[in-house]
């Protein structure tokens, strides 16, 4: 896949059935992916009423981690609770407290669509958590040569969809170098406006990128897992080298 191309949509159907299977037969890939959920639920206010929302779903697991979380995909399979597109949601005005993106932000076409259609839902003071590949020296370089997606982050940044778009018609796009260019980059800081940036956080994980993924082998078992996770917390203090992953906090305000 090349940057900027457009797949047919079922395509992420097609990774989410193939990811399933991985899950099953991959316990470090899940002890990893428990951490990120924990990290994300950490981020969470859950004095804003209203609903703890998941768009892109995929498999549903973060409901091992936040049991109330509703969770949303652009299909409708059955482990989840509703079918839900980001560029036109199904949710009232105002009644959602905190909406999850994991690893979905940069699978959005238009960013700035869906961002306003996430406005609509949050109440005053909600929450949009995003998490994302993020794209240091070290992740230009793994997730380049290892997935299969493009990284992006030489192309032009479209906010938002042209007159006419309807959310029906969402492809499968992908830049992995989305997320950080807006948020960790800044490249165009005017866009952020009617949200305060609570957290912009790049965080190192060579303990994720050891799982393979869903789709690589893993390198090393349980006890090597110790050494890659405390090789990421010493990595820590120089994110533009070796952070992976980026978890982003806004807050809608008034
Ligand atoms: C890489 S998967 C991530 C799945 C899951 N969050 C996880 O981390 O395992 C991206 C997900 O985003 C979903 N997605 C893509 N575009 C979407 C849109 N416009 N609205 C809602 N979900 C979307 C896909 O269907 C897919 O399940």
């Amino acid at each position: 896949m090349n940057a900027g191309d457009s797949l047919p949509v079922g395509q992420h159907d097609l990774e989410i059935q193939a990811n399933r299977e991985a899950w099953q037969r991959k316990p470090q890939l899940r002890a990893v992916y428990r951490g990120f959920h924990e990290l994300i639920a950490s981020r969470l206010d859950r004095s804003v009423p209203g609903l703890i929302c998941e768009l892109g779903s995929g498999m549903g697991s973060i409901k091992e981690v936040i049991p109330e979380c509703v969770t949303t995909d652009l299909f409708p399979n059955p482990w989840l609770d509703r079918q839900e597109n980001a560029y036109r949601l199904s949710f009232a005005d105002g009644s959602v407290s905190n909406l999850i993106l994991f690893d979905v932000w940069h699978h959005l076409r238009y960013p700035g669509t869906a961002l306003a259609e996430f406005r609509r839902v949050l109440a005053p003071g909600g929450r949009v958590i995003v998490f994302d590949p993020a794209i240091s020296w070290t992740g230009r370089v793994i997730y380049g040569l290892f997935h299969h997606e493009p990284i992006g982050m030489d192309l032009p940044l479209t906010w938002s969809a042209p007159a006419g778009f309807n959310a029906a018609d969402a492809d499968y796009f992908a830049a992995q170098g989305a997320a950080t260019r807006i948020f960790w980059r800044r490249e165009e800081p005017g866009r952020l406006a009617g949200w305060e940036t609570l957290e912009v956080s790049p965080l190192p994980s060579f303990e994720y990128f050891a799982t393979g993924g869903f789709s690589g082998p893993q390198v090393g078992g349980a006890g090597v897992f110790r050494f890659w996770r405390g090789l990421d917390r010493n990595l820590s203090r120089w994110p533009s080298l070796f952070a992976a992953r980026l978890l982003v906090v806004l807050k809608r305000t008034q």
